[in-house]
C-alpha cells in the first residue's frame, strides 16, 4: 500500500519538498528508525533521500505505521545517492552498537571530501565516549578508531549544544544516558551533591528499548506483568554520565540499576542524590529551573511527579524534585524513542544544520498510548 507523504499534498509543500536536506537513514528496519521516519514526515526541512535496510525492499514492509513508502536500498547504492546530492546533505545511522565504526569508515573511503561534508548523527553507543580509555572500561575493548572520537560532538543538546551547532557529527546519547544526566547534572554542576557517598540511580525501560529483535525478556507472556533489574555490576551507558560529570572536573561513585518494565515506550527514573549542605526544595527547584529555562524539551514540574502517560510521544522529559534530610530526590519520564532516541537525532540533526532546534520535534505526549 502505497499512500502520499503529507509533504507532497499541495504545491507550497512539494517546492519545499525539494529544496529539504535529504537524508540517508541506516538500519531503516529498525525501532528507532521507524521513530525517525514517523518524525521525518513533519519536518519542513528534511527528506528522506535512501533508506539502508537488509530486510525488504521497501519501508512499508518493516515500518507499515507509515504514511509513505520508499524503496529501501543497500549501503552501496546509499553512498551513490549520497555522493549525487550538492549541499547539505544528512547521514543517520540507527544500528546496533558495534556497526557504526565500519559504516563510518566505509562512507570516508566511498564519499572522499563528501563524507566530510556529510551531517551525521549516530544513534548507537560508538561515538559517545571521547576518551578512549574511557571507552574500553565501559564496553571492554578497545575502541577501533580512537583518533574519530574527537570529532564527534556529544548529542545532549541541553548541555553541549554549542558544541554540536559547530560540528559535522554528533553521538546522540541514549535513553538511559539521557536521563541519568537530565536529572543529576544541574545538582552536580551546582556543587550540591556530595561526591563521597553513592548516588543511587534506578531507572525503568519500556521493551522497545531492546531494539525489534525478539527476544525471551520481550516476549509477551514474559513482559507483561512483570518486572526486574539488571546489569546490577553497573550499566555501561552511566559511563556518559562519569564522562559529563569530568568535563566539569567533578567524579562520583555512580550507582545505577536499571529495571525491564511491563510497557512498551517510555523511561521512568529514580535518583537519589546525597546533599553535599542542607539545602531547600526551592534552592534546587531554582537551580534546576534556571537550567532549564529556555529550554524547548524539558519541563521541571511545581508539584507532583512525572508519570509515563505525560511524556510518551513527545521529545519532553519532565521532572520532580524532592528535598528529604540529606538526599535529594530526582524522579524523571521521558520517551526512550523520542527524547532518549530518534527526536534526540532530530534534534542534532536540526544543530547540526542550523535549523531551529524544534522542528519536527512534538512537545506534547499522546496522552493515551
Ligand atoms: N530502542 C531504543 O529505545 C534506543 C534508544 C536509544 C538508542 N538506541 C540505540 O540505537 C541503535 C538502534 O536501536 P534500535 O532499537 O532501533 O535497534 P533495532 O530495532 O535492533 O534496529 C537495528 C537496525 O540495524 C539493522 N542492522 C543490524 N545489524 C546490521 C548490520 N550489521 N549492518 C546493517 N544493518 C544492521 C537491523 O536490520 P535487520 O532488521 O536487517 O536486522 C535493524 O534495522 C542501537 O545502537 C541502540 O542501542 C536504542
Amino acid at each position: 500500500v502505497k499512500a502520499a507523504s503529507p509533504r507532497r499534498a499541495s504545491a507550497g509543500s512539494a517546492a519545499a519538498a525539494s529544496s529539504a536536506v535529504p537524508v540517508a537513514l541506516f538500519g531503516a528496519s529498525g525501532m528507532l528508525a521507524g521513530e525517525f521516519l514517523r518524525l521525518l514526515e513533519l519536518h519542513p526541512g528534511l527528506r528522506l533521500h535512501a533508506a539502508v535496510a537488509r530486510r525488504g525492499s521497501s519501508l512499508l514492509e518493516t515500518q507499515p505505521q507509515l504514511s509513505s513508502d520508499l524503496a529501501t536500498c543497500s549501503i552501496e547504492q546509499a553512498e551513490q545517492a549520497l555522493a549525487k546530492t550538492e549541499g547539505p546533505a544528512a547521514a543517520v545511522f540507527a544500528l546496533p552498537h558495534g556497526e557504526s565504526p565500519a559504516l563510518w569508515a566505509r562512507l570516508r573511503e566511498r564519499l572522499g571530501a563528501r563524507a566530510d561534508e556529510l551531517r551525521v548523527v549516530d544513534l548507537a553507543a560508538d561515538y559517545r565516549l571521547r576518551d578512549p580509555a574511557l571507552y574500553e572500561s565501559a564496553y571492554a575493548h578497545a575502541h577501533p578508531q580512537p583518533a574519530e572520537l574527537a570529532s564527534w560532538a556529544y548529542g545532549l543538546p541541553e548541555f553541549r549544544r554549542e558544541e554540536i551547532a559547530s560540528s559535522r557529527r554528533a553521538a546522540a546519547p541514549g535513553c538511559f544516558a539521557t536521563a541519568l544526566q537530565l536529572a543529576t547534572l544541574p545538582a552536580a554542576y551546582a556543587g550540591l551533591l556530595d561526591a563521597s557517598r553513592p548516588w543511587i540511580l534506578h531507572a525503568i525501560t519500556g521493551s522497545s528499548g531492546s531494539g525489534n529483535t525478539p527476544k525471551d525478556t520481550t516476549h509477551h507472556p514474559f513482559r507483561h506483568d512483570n518486572l526486574w533489574a539488571y546489569a546490577l555490576e553497573g550499566h555501561r551507558h552511566e559511563a556518559e554520565l562519569a564522562q559529563a560529570l569530568a568535563w566539569r572536573d567533578l567524579r562520583a561513585p555512580i550507582h545505577f540499576v536499571a529495571l525491564s518494565g511491563p510497557f512498551a515506550r517510555g523511561i521512568h527514573l529514580t535518583a537519589a542524590l546525597p546533599l553535599a549542605r542542607a539545602v531547600s526544595v526551592d534552592e534546587v527547584r531554582s537551580i534546576y529551573r534556571a537550567q532549564y529555562a529556555g529550554e524547548p524539551f524539558v519541563e521541571v514540574l511545581l508539584d507532583g511527579a512525572p508519570d509515563l502517560r505525560r511524556v510518551v510521544g513527545s521529545n519532553r522529559a519532565s521532572l520532580a524534585l524532592s528535598v528529604r534530610g540529606e538526599v535529594l530526590t530526582v524522579v524523571l519520564t521521558l520517551d526512550n524513542l523520542v527524547k532518549g532516541g530518534a527526536g534526540q537525532a532530530l534534534q542534532c540533526l536540526n544543530l547540526l544544520l542550523g535549523f531551529p532546534e524544534t522542528w519536527g520535534l512534538p512537545r506534547s505526549g499522546l496522552g493515551v498510548s
